[in-house]
């Protein structure tokens, strides 16, 4: 344990790890996701999965990674025995695909905090034609974000708690501070009550089985589940960890940033006449409308502040998506950590490269014509992020079920919280990840497959 490093403390851990969830998903994905899938009906569904479904899969995954003491792949090997590797394997690549395209919107981000502060994209006036000009633009975006690939890099290579932990501990309170103040201002705007009756007023007839599937996929991926990010950072701490309420911290942070996110971003919709179903510029042309009405000088320092804390809150969430293949390859290949961080880092960032390409500059990545025409991030989007994390966590579930077993698992967070035997809190856990979980997330992906490719609908 000691040579591979940890984290010093339990709020070093609990920080990182909400670190790791809370990022662009939370702020940029969330508010597009719900604008488009009905709003309020959105969220509903959103905090059941987040709390029915998704905080077991998270004990689990923690659990597993701190049994077993090693990255993704070796821990389900070493638990289970040699072919439920292949789950760790599975989950690493999917956390290589999602960093290629997150990296992409992080140098968006990026770009969006230098075009504020020091450029001039508050007088820009129509912030939607800039957006589309802004990432149809392959110069800038190629040099932001390999800057976020090296940044990223950076911190990986000092390790667990020299470098993740540290960059965690001052940036998540900040980025909450910031957003209660913006709300608050954003509420005195026109309309915004508009906003708020939209995000918090549930329209059930917007229920529908995409609407489902939107917000389960959110949920995992908000909270950095299904592909071995939390098995990772499991094997990092000691035992003496409740994981417990470790769990539920990380959880209810992750949920109020993005439930804030939410309370600020729709009263700005409609305190601007915009519409809520814009899609992922939904954040990059709306918030600049608040920045650019509270005068130059405010709106650079505001608007800057708050596009560098986004950049922060997605350093912290690209560092995690990087140490699982890291760790990967120096606990299985004993690899040298910093040479396995600078190839990995460079790797994908060339994978990024169509899904940058994807918005507009390259016509053939922008629409692809297997593919409904969407764009190729889309698709990496939704192949390994919206498909591959729910079944990550089905397949963990059942890894757990049924070869791990639950009071194996229980022993486990036993070691950091004695009372979790026979507590309320076991036997949820236990009923979902054996029973609620495998069922519904596998029907969920077998439905998904079915509509995908053979247009059929179970639902
Ligand atoms: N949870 C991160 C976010 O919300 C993204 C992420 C997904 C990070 C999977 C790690 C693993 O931005």
């Amino acid at each position: 344990m000691a040579s591979r490093g940890g984290f010093s403390n339990r709020i070093g851990f609990v920080l990182a790890a909400a670190g790791s969830a809370v990022g662009l998903g939370n702020i940029w994905k969330f508010p597009y996701e719900a604008g488009q899938n009905g709003g309020a009906m959105f969220l509903l569904v959103y905090l059941f999965f987040t709390f029915i479904i998704c905080y077991p899969i998270m004990v689990g995954e923690i659990s597993i990674g701190r049994r077993a003491g090693k990255d993704a792949y070796g821990s389900y090997k070493k638990i289970g025995g040699g072919r439920w590797g292949i789950l760790g394997l599975f989950g690493i690549i999917c956390g290589v695909m999602i960093l290629s395209f997150y990296n992409v919107v992080a140098g968006w981000a990026f770009g969006y905090f230098l075009e504020i502060s020091f450029g001039s994209l508050l007088k820009e006036g129509d912030f939607g034609a800039f957006f589309g000009r802004y990432t149809a633009d392959y110069g800038d975006n190629f040099i932001f974000s390999i800057c976020f690939m090296i940044i990223t890099a950076f911190i990986v290579v000092r390790g667990i708690s020299g470098g993740i932990e540290k960059a965690s501990r001052i940036l998540m309170p900040t980025l909450f501070i910031i957003l209660i103040g913006l709300i608050i201002y954003s509420l005195t705007l026109e309309n915004a009550m508009d906003g708020v009756r939209f995000y918090l007023l549930p329209d059930p007839s917007k229920l529908n089985i995409e609407t489902i599937y939107s917000a389960l996929g959110q949920a995992f991926f908000s909270l950095s589940l299904g592909m071995g990010a939390l098995i990772t950072y499991g094997s990092y701490i000691d035992k003496n960890q409740n994981i417990a309420t470790s769990a539920a911290m990380i959880t209810v942070m992750d949920v109020s940033v993005a439930f804030l996110a939410g309370l600020l971003i729709f009263p700005l919709v409609f305190s601007q006449g915009q519409t809520p179903t814009e899609g992922p510029g939904l954040v990059f042309v709306v918030l600049p409308g608040i920045f650019e009405a509270m005068g130059p000088l405010v709106g650079r320092i505001i608007g800057g502040g708050f596009f560098l804390l986004l950049c922060f809150a997605a350093l912290t969430s690209t560092i995690s998506l990087l140490e699982v293949p890291v760790a990967f390859l120096v606990d299985e290949k004993k690899l040298p950590r910093k040479a396995v961080v600078w190839i990995l880092a460079a790797f994908i960032f060339l994978v990024g490269l169509p899904s940058m390409l994807s918005q507009g500059a390259v016509e053939a990545f922008s629409s692809l014509s297997w593919y409904d025409d969407k764009s190729f991030l889309d698709f990496v989007a939704e192949v390994f992020s919206d498909i591959s994390l729910p079944l990550g966590g089905c397949l963990m579930s059942i890894f757990i079920a049924y070869r791990w077993k639950t009071y194996n698992m229980s022993e486990e967070i036993g070691n950091g919280y004695p009372a979790y035997k026979g507590s309320i809190i076991e036997k949820f856990v236990n009923v979902v990840i054996t029973i609620l979980a495998p069922i519904m997330l596998g029907l969920m992906f077998i439905n998904t497959m079915l509509s995908k490719f053979f247009e059929i609908s179970m639902f």
